[in-house]
């Protein structure tokens, strides 16, 4: 059984009421049963959300540990956590697939949006499809791994 991490940074938490213009009604829970529904067998969905870097660093060193394939959406930490980034290499360096996946298109933002500081240690980037981002990304995760 492989388990796909599926990790939310900051303010995430408050899908569904946080700019639902921006990015879509759908809540965490929601996503969640999503991609419970389009997970195949022998895969398994661990999805988790933080507002806390630490934390978030935390779960990127499990998942080298568990040798598990990793879905991140770092939320505003894209653009600026160089420690983030620093975790997000051990994923890839340790061979394992991380994909940066995002909500929205942050190239069709505010400037801040346009770096990533994520995007050059990640296996990819999946970014403006809303919950399609995610579904594209583990697609893409069953399709390498199955
Ligand atoms: C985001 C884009 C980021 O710029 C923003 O800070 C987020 C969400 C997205 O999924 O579109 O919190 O990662």
């Amino acid at each position: 059984m492989t388990t796909v991490f599926v990790l939310n940074g900051p303010n995430l938490g408050r899908l569904g009421s946080r700019e639902p213009d921006v990015y879509g009604t759908g809540s965490l829970d929601d996503l969640r049963a999503v991609l419970d529904t389009q997970v195949a067998d022998g895969f398994t969905i661990d999805l988790r959300q933080t507002d806390d870097e630490a934390t978030l660093i935390g779960w990127l060193h499990e998942a080298v540990d568990a040798a598990s394939p990793v879905i991140l959406n770092p939320a505003a930490f894209t653009h600026y956590s160089y420690a983030l980034r620093d975790a997000a290499a051990l994923v890839t360096k340790a061979g394992l697939l991380l994909v940066e996946v995002h909500l929205s298109n942050p190239h069709a933002r505010e400037e801040f949006r346009h770096t990533s500081v994520i995007s050059g240690v990640a296996t990819g980037v999946i970014a403006g499809f809303g919950f399609d981002s995610y579904s594209l990304a583990l697609d893409l995760v069953m399709r390498r791994l199955g």
